[in-house]
Order: structure tokens, then C-alpha cells, then sequence
């Protein structure tokens, strides 16, 4: 695994914009895999300076979201699909039938999530997937579990996640209890994997993911049996690394 340390959350940004704006212009068509969450917000702003000042071309690329909320309608103002659009999708020339998110609306969620497999695959797989973490080290909404779930899937959400996302929300009570997923393998697919972490409370997952065990119940542990993974970090989540010395 690669790891860049960078000392702030800015800096961690700018250089997940490097890596995601290198990938576009070595392959413009290039299939991205997107998160949502605070962490990417600022390597989006990036993206889109990126886009406005030097031209960054999204208009071959396509991407597929990591993830949506089960229940909610895509112009929900909290829907994963509202949020990549007023973080990035309005703002750069990505076309919007190259875009796509599992539905968090399907009344059937397997054939959703057998389609969503499909339509990745059709699109000739992910080449580069964006991926933050959360504090039980999930990743997507692949929650520590007794296996790693393979393919996109529905997912109950754990009561720790529905308490970090109720930020979002009004109150932890309106934080959908259920989305649909990515699955393990569905990221495991993807030829490189990027992923964020800021933030002294992710510190220990970034540890556990990084150099504990591989075990389901730290989800992004699996990262570290990947070829090509970068962990971009700032100084806080990285700091219970072993490989980072002291600025
Ligand atoms: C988002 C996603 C989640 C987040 C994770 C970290 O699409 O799949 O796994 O990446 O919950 O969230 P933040 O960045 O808000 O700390």
C-alpha cells in the first residue's frame, strides 16, 4: 500500500485531487468509482477549480457512486445522488447519463443491486475507486460483519453509523436505517483504490485497516490484500501508523 502523509485536511484534498486528475488525463474515459461524506467535500472543490482553471475534461469519464440511502428520492436534499450533484457533478462537464448511483428507491433491491453489478461491468469495470472510512473502519456501508459481503447489496446500518450521519440530519431518528452498498468485492474489483481518512477519530481504523488483522470486522483491512491501494492521510488519522515519524 502506498501512503502519502499530509499534514492537513487540505493538503490531503490536494493531493487526492492530484491522484483522481492524473487518472483523467492519462485516461480521460476513465470509470471512476465516487464516496460521498465530509471527506471527499474539499477534494471535490478541488476537482472542480481543476476543471474551471486548467480544463480538467470529465466528458468521457463515468462514474458510480459507492452508495445511496434506502427510502430516500434522488432530489432528497440528503440523498448521496443531491450531494454529488451540488458537490460536483453541477460543476464540471461530466454527462449525466454517465452517472449512475444504485437505486435507493428499487421495490426489488436484489434485482437493484444485480443490475448495478451489471451496469459497472458493462461499463468495462472501475479504474480508479474513491473510498473514505468510517470509524468501524467500514467502508461503502460495508459494515464489520461475520464475512465480507461480496457484491452491491441492501444493508442495515449499524446504530454507530446512523449516530456519525445524523450530522446530516436534522436528528439520528430521519437517518435512513437501511442503504444499498457496494459490496467487499465490488471494490476489491476496482484497479486502484484511493482511499481518505482525516481526522483524529478515524485514527484507530486507519491503524486496524492498515496493520491489523484482515478480518471482516474491520471491513477495510481487506485493503491490504489489494495490488494497488493509495491511503492518502492527514497528520491526525495517520498518526497511530507505525511507518509515520513526527513532523
Ligand atoms: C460514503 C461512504 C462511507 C463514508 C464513511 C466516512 O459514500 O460510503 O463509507 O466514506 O462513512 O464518512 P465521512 O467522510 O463523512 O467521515
Amino acid at each position: 500500500m502506498r501512503i502519502i502523509y499530509t499534514d492537513t485536511y487540505q493538503k490531503m484534498s490536494e493531493e487526492a485531487a492530484k491522484v483522481i486528475a492524473g487518472q483523467l488525463w492519462v485516461k480521460p474515459d476513465s470509470v471512476l468509482g465516487l464516496a460521498t461524506g465530509s471527506t471527499p467535500v474539499e477534494l471535490y472543490q478541488n476537482l472542480v477549480w481543476l476543471h474551471k482553471t486548467v480544463g480538467l475534461d470529465f466528458a468521457q469519464a463515468t462514474s458510480f457512486n459507492l452508495d445511496e440511502y434506502v427510502g430516500l428520492a434522488e432530489d432528497d436534499p440528503q440523498s448521496y445522488h443531491r450531494f454529488m450533484h451540488e458537490n460536483l457533478f453541477n460543476h464540471v462537464n461530466m454527462r449525466r447519463d454517465r452517472i449512475f448511483f444504485p437505486n435507493g428507491m428499487a421495490a426489488d433491491a436484489a434485482r437493484e443491486a444485480e443490475d448495478y453489478e451489471a451496469r459497472i461491468a458493462a461499463a468495462g469495470g472501475i479504474d480508479m475507486q474513491l473510498l473514505g472510512i468510517g470509524r468501524n473502519a467500514h467502508i461503502g456501508f460495508n459494515e464489520p460483519d461475520d464475512a465480507f459481503a461480496r457484491t452491491t447489496h441492501k444493508v442495515a446500518l449499524k446504530e454507530s453509523t446512523i449516530e456519525a450521519n445524523a450530522r446530516f440530519f436534522s436528528s439520528a431518528a430521519e437517518v435512513p436505517r437501511e442503504a444499498m452498498s457496494m459490496g467487499i468485492g465490488t471494490i476489491f474489483r476496482a484497479r486502484h483504490i484511493v482511499l481518505l481518512a482525516s481526522g483524529a477519530e478515524k485514527a484507530e481504523a486507519v491503524r486496524d485497516a492498515v496493520e491489523g488483522t484482515i478480518t471482516p470486522r474491520v471491513p477495510a483491512s481487506i485493503l491490504q490484500l489489494h495490488p494497488c491501494v493509495t491511503l492518502i492521510v492527514d497528520h491526525a488519522a495517520g498518526a497511530l501508523l507505525s511507518g509515520k515519524s513526527e513532523p
